[in-house]
């Protein structure tokens, strides 16, 4: 097991962190349900204009759920069965949702706040969406312990369609480009995996062995991401766009990291380690208010031009949530080796010098040097929400990339989701237990 590890947290960010959490929670809870709108849906933003964020999601719903499971799971008495209500709330909405007819079904990536299938010409289809509400309900089944059918019936559909549609090109998470997408599949093959688990303890073989080969093949299409020499595992495979574009030639994309962490894969992996740190070397460079920052603001992809292009909340949460992430694996006793690929980046990390082929046990007092260095890291991080947030707390989707100033849509659920994801992870990187 890993030395235990004292870390000296700044105490103003612990009490930031602390009201941060507070706020968007509440925030989040009064995203959930708001009036006028159909029990257990989940708007992605209060706003109703410029943008219109007034609908329900399957992607936004599922990952601020799954924080909501997250408190489920950690709560107890009045605050447990609040919670509950919930969630019960959101599986009745999806239950409903699954059966509407609808052009793409279950790959409809919205719906209106009364529930019905958003008919606005949109991107579509998106295959994510299916894919992370398994994950969200497979997580809650393990908490609640018990049988709950109506969760059971959904996951059945949603991996169902996840089945029969992981090869097939779609929009990707940012609603922009169809083709094959790293977080698309990245998300697909874990639900898989998690319902492979799921279906063999509720006795289910058969489903579980159709679930399991499909696994298997997504995940050797996942490694085609990885592109020899690039040094980052790209965003999109085969897109679909108009001869001569040059759009996001790069392929560098936060979507790789929000495919890692939302399919709860591990952080202790080269290729995502050479990938985080290609990102966050690139917007270092790239929106000139990160001049001023210790660690930089991060966006989606450099190419973007929405609302001008900018860093979000979410996306800058995400990095800091790797560094939390792999402290935590390394506390829980993981080995770290040191090859080409994360070199570059533990050298910055690690005050010692390090050497390629070197396996870093958790008895070698780097070990515990290098979880300190990523949670001090993943403070930084979180540094930059803390500076950029409103007044109150405030996350929107965007903060401009010289102002500062918030942008697009306020309160947005996910921002909000992103922090409490990021700052529960931090937590356990400092506790080291469960
Ligand atoms: C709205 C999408 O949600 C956003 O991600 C995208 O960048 C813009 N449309 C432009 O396509
Ligand atoms: C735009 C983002 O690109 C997309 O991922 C998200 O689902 C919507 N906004 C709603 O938050």
């Amino acid at each position: 097991m890993g030395l235990s590890v004292q870390v000296f947290a700044d105490s103003s960010l612990e009490s930031w962190i602390a009201t941060e959490r507070k706020v968007s929670l509440d925030k989040i809870l009064k995203n959930i349900s708001p009036p006028g709108t159909a029990r257990g849906t989940v708007v992605a933003s209060p706003s109703k204009d410029n943008p219109n964020y007034y609908f329900h999601w399957v992607r936004d719903s599922s990952l601020t759920m799954d924080q909501i499971v997250w408190l489920y799971d950690h709560a107890q008495g009045s605050d447990r069965s609040f919670y509950l209500g919930l969630i019960e709330d959101y599986v009745s909405l999806s239950v409903q949702e699954q059966s509407e007819p609808s052009q793409e079904g279950i790959g409809e990536p919205r719906y209106n706040g009364d529930g019905s299938v958003d008919t606005i010409p949109w991107s579509r289809p998106q295959f994510d969406g299916p894919a992370l509400r398994a994950l969200t309900l497979l997580h809650f089944l393990k908490s609640f312990g018990g049988a709950y059918p109506p969760a059971e019936e959904v996951i059945r559909k949603d991996l169902s369609f996840v089945l029969s549609h992981w090869r097939l090109p779609c929009f990707d998470l940012w609603e922009e480009l169809r083709g094959l997408h790293f977080y698309t599949q990245s998300v697909q093959l874990a639900a898989l995996e998690a319902g492979v688990r799921y279906f063999q303890t509720v006795g289910d073989n058969e489903f579980s062995l159709t679930l399991n080969q499909s696994a298997i093949d997504e995940a050797i299409e996942l490694e085609k991401y990885w592109v020899q020499g690039s040094r980052y595992l790209g965003a999109s495979r085969d897109l679909q766009l108009p001869d001569g574009s040059h759009y996001k030639a790069s392929n560098l994309d936060t979507a790789v990291v929000l495919g890692h962490l939302h399919a709860s894969r591990s952080m202790n992996e080269d290729h995502l380690i050479a990938t985080t740190f290609a990102i966050e070397r690139t917007f270092a460079n790239f929106y000139s208010l990160n001049q001023a920052l210790v660690m930089p603001a991060i966006g989606r992809f450099t190419d973007d031009v929405y609302y001008g292009g900018n860093p979000w909340f979410m996306t800058t949460a995400a990095l800091a949530e790797v560094f939390y992430r792999l402290a935590y694996e390394l506390k829980q006793g993981a080995a770290l080796e040191v090859t080409s690929l994360n070199l570059e980046f533990l050298t910055l990390v690690s005050a010692s010098p390090l050497k390629q082929g070197v396996v870093i046990t958790s008895s070698d007092p780097l070990h515990a040097e290098l979880v300190n260095a990523l949670v001090e890291r993943g403070d930084e991080e979180l540094s930059v929400i803390k500076k950029f947030a409103g007044p109150q707390g405030e996350l929107s989707e965007q903060f401009d990339r010289n102002s500062g100033v918030l942008l697009s849509a306020p309160d947005l659920t996910w921002s909000y989701a992103s922090f409490l994801s990021a700052t529960n992870y931090r937590a356990l990187a400092l506790s080291g237990s469960k």
